[in-house]
């Protein structure tokens, strides 16, 4: 049986990736702050980041390049102003993260600047190839050592409480806080002035992906439930290179070693991404990821080849120690043979409708990082843009959270009622639908669509979410449970969204509308029924 347990704060910051801990840091100036996570500190998106941070640094390049390429890479869809804002806080946040003991990687010249698809220019700043984990680190050794701030691990958000679901609201529904479930199975109910979600991604949609396993988009689907819009959640990014073995989990193989000069080959090393794109390996993720694809469909064959080897082995061992070592750990040697891939889901594009800021249509509501969306990315995210953005967002949003007058705030709250549940449930049943959701996912909204895979999906997560919905509230609460029931609904967001834009763009490729329409340069915004 789950039981109650009641905290306070004027701060409560879900997740602990890179928007959370720079939040948190920012916030802990200004009031007492909560920082949750629902593993452990290294299981985000964040720690996993390999290629690096983009940010102009060199005086061949400028922020007007960076602003173009991620412009083009948007194909049509990007907000020019956020854009604008995100890349011109480039430079100044390297340097800022460098400040702060990030030892990224430096040669001769200064700040070593590492190549991804779609940049015209040199300016990914990196420590070697594991940037997120140094970032990580960096970030958490400042928020651990903080008094104000209060760190809890292995605690997941179940929901939000709002003003509207309490019945309290008086015109605008506000965010009053959330409810946590511990490790214990105890929930706590959490009041805060302000709650920002900073709860990364959602590739554990698919069956395969670079995420790490808490990437169930939470945060997405929590505010959703509040209340908040959701835009573009079609843009699925695929990343065209991870790893394909029999029993490794998932890995991802950076960009950057394509930037720093290996080739996609088959099997016959036959470099074929030329055919798709003059660019060749360094086109744009959705024009290789898609070249790999219909390669593999075409030749029917389970993946496609890395070859390292014109790094040299020099480069391998200085740039990309990491990855060579987790490739040894099974039995593959990147200095002597390719390496096998397949794409696998990466990154969302879409998420929360949000100003740069993570402002939501919830007051005191926040969301910033991956699970917002701020119309950076458009119809397709340029490489380590990501990174960037999460911090840029972390900045504003404290910026605007501490100036942010809050109206008088009642600290108590109710607890959560979980008065008639039945004992624990049979864990296969979870199961069975989180297995049916990623294989719906995985074949039917991948990386080509069309309107009758995706009417096929749509019925199928129909289903499945009754059948959720028929047990969730009879039952305590855990974990996978609650990400369950987010899964299901992220997912149908996404089909929803795919259903909605009738053209290829970007990310999102129906064989039904194969080419770009110029009357569909919008946004795909849902909103959720009001309560
Ligand atoms: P995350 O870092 O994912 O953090 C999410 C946090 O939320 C975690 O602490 C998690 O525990 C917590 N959480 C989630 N749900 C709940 C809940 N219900 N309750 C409590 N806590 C919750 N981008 C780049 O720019 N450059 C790169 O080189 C790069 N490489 C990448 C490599 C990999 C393998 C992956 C997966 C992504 C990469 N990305 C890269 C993308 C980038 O890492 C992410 O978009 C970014 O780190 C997201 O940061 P975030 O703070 O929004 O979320
Ligand atoms: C990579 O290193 O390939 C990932 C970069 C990113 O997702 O931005």
């Amino acid at each position: 049986m789950n039981t109650s347990l009641a905290l306070h704060c004027d701060y409560l910051i879900i997740g602990s990736g890179a928007a959370g801990l720079l939040a948190a840091q920012h916030l802990a100036e200004h009031g007492a702050v909560i920082l949750i996570n629902k593993g452990e500190f290294s299981d985000s998106n964040t720690y996993y980041a390999q290629g690096g941070i983009a940010g102009v640094a060199d005086t061949s390049d400028s922020t007007e390049n960076h602003i173009q390429d991620t412009l083009i890479a948007g194909a049509g869809l990007c907000h020019e102003n956020t854009v604008r804002k995100v890349a011109e806080a480039g430079g100044a946040m390297v340097r800022h993260l460098q400040a702060l003991g990030t030892p990224f990687d430096h040669d001769e010249q200064g700040l070593h600047l590492t190549k991804e698809g779609g940049h015209s220019h040199r300016r990914v700043a990196h420590v070697q190839d594991a940037t997120g984990r140094a970032i990580s680190e960096t970030l958490y050794h400042h928020v651990q050592n903080d008094q104000r701030i209060s760190c809890l691990s292995q605690h997941i958000a179940i929901d939000l409480i709002t003003s509207r679901r309490l019945g309290r609201h008086h015109g605008h529904n506000r965010c009053l806080g959330a409810y946590l479930l511990n490790p214990e199975g105890v929930i706590i109910t959490v009041a805060a002035k302000a709650t920002v979600l900073a709860t990364g991604g959602a590739g554990k949609v698919y069956r395969y992906t670079s995420n790490p396993h808490v990437a169930t988009g939470d945060g997405i689907a929590m505010a959703w439930r509040a209340g908040c819009a959701v835009m573009n959640m079609e843009f699925i990014q695929f990343h065209p290179t991870c790893l394909f073995h029999a029993t490794a989990p998932t890995m991802l193989l950076s960009e950057a070693l394509r930037g720093e000069g290996a080739h996609i080959v088959d099997e016959q090393g036959h470099r074929f991404v030329f055919n798709y794109d003059p660019r060749g390996e360094m086109a744009s993720r959705d024009i290789v990821a898609r070249a790999i694809d219909h390669e593999m469909k075409k030749q029917g064959k389970d993946c496609m080849y890395l070859d390292a080897r014109p790094l040299g082995v020099k480069k391998i061992l200085r740039h990309f120690p990491n990855i060579h070592q987790r490739l040894l750990d099974v039995s593959i040697d990147m200095r002597q043979s390719p390496i096998p891939i397949v794409p696998a889901a990466h990154y969302i594009c879409g998420g929360v409708q949000t100003d740069l800021a993570g402002r939501t249509s919830v007051n005191g509501l926040y969301v910033i990082g991956e699970s917002a969306c701020t119309g950076l990315h458009g119809a397709n995210r340029l490489a380590s843009n990501s990174l960037l953005e999460c911090m840029v967002m972390a900045d504003a949003c404290c910026h605007h959270v501490k100036n942010e007058p809050v109206p008088p705030f009642h600290m108590h709250l109710p607890c959560w009622d979980d008065s008639g549940t039945m004992p624990e449930m049979d864990r296969v049943q979870i199961k069975q639908n989180w297995d049916e959701i990623r294989a719906t996912m995985s074949n039917y909204v991948g990386i080509v669509r069309s309107r009758h895979l995706l009417r096929n999906a749509r019925r199928r997560l129909a289903l499945i979410r009754e059948e959720i919905s028929s047990y969730y509230w009879q039952h305590p609460l855990s974990r996978d449970l609650i990400e369950l029931r987010n899964l299901c609904l992220i997912a149908e967001l996404i089909v929803r969204s795919a259903q909605q834009r009738k053209e290829s763009r970007g990310l999102h490729y129906s064989t039904d509308f194969p080419n770009t329409n110029s009357k569909e340069v919008h946004d795909t915004i849902i909103k959720p029924e009001v309560l």
